[in-house]
């Protein structure tokens, strides 16, 4: 076990936090908002991702965090940024955006040995109305994963009720890649699905903390790897979105540790 840690955890590893705990996340996964939002006002036609991931470097460096993600396994940026048919694992670059092009930008900090994770989505120019459906099935799919969230219920609560809207509007759920349990780690248990039964896996307690991240597709749910080893695309070339909040389960229901202190979660571009 991680000596970084006290407290207990369940038989399926997953560690059950204290009140001084949602303290911490808290405040990280506020800065990660934070963040989120300053970074909206830069997103136009003709800027290059890899500006927007120096921004965002500097953005972490000023509010005294550090990133979660340089050094993770040898990825180099403070974020990741997945445009059009990118899922997720975007690598910032020098590419320029192009008009209605949409995108997710993913940012993780530690404040205080706390990770705070959080992705939502912007648009650079003009929104194309099946771009705006995407999005916004995407973003009320996390929402009512969220509202799933209560000591009783189980993992796989969240993921049918992320599921069973999404495939509704005739839409698909990528099973590659899930959310996952944080704290004074990134990465931890469990696997949070988002898609699956109700009933099944595990049961959810007061004091776990993890992600939820549904990425959706307008075409089929299957992704592959590029050459680089990180970009993950549609292989269907279809458009993909994707919204994560980093959230605690508390006695009788949630708090989300990453909500927009400026009320811009969603939409980004108003
Ligand atoms: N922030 C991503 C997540 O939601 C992980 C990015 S890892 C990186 O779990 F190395 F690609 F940055
Ligand atoms: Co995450
Ligand atoms: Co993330």
């Amino acid at each position: 076990m991680d000596d970084k840690h006290d407290g207990p955890v369940t038989r399926e590893g997953i560690r059950l936090h204290s009140a001084a705990d949602f303290a911490g996340m808290h405040v990280a996964g506020r800065v990660a908002a934070t963040i989120l939002d300053e970074i909206a006002d830069h997103i136009v036609p003709g800027q290059s991702t890899g500006e927007l991931d120096r921004l965002i470097t500097d953005m972490v460096a000023a509010a005294g965090a550090t990133s979660a993600t340089i050094g993770y396994r040898g990825y180099q940026h403070a974020s990741c940024i997945s445009v059009n048919h990118v899922v997720c694992h975007g690598i910032p670059s020098e590419k320029t955006l192009k008009p209605g092009d949409i995108l997710n930008i993913d940012v993780t900090v530690i404040v205080d040995g706390w990770f705070g994770d959080s992705s939502r989505m912007y648009v650079a120019g003009e929104l194309s109305r099946k771009a705006e459906r995407l999005i916004q099935v995407t973003h009320d799919a996390l929402m009512l994963g969220i509202e799933a969230v209560r000591p009783g219920n189980t993992f796989g609560d969240i993921g049918h009720a992320i599921q069973s809207f999404v495939e509704n509007q005739r839409m698909s759920v990528v099973r590659d890649f899930c959310g996952h349990g944080l704290g004074r780690v990134f990465h931890a248990p469990p696997n949070v699905l988002h898609y699956g039964r109700p009933g099944q896996g595990p049961v959810l307690e007061e004091g776990m903390f993890f992600t939820i991240e549904p990425m959706v597709n307008l075409g089929r749910p299957e992704t592959k790897i590029l050459a680089d080893d990180w970009t993950a695309v549609t292989r269907d070339k279809s458009l993909s979105a994707q919204f994560e909040h980093s959230i605690g389960v508390t006695a009788s229901g949630f708090e989300i540790f990453t909500l927009s202190p400026a009320g811009r979660f969603h939409p980004t571009w108003r």
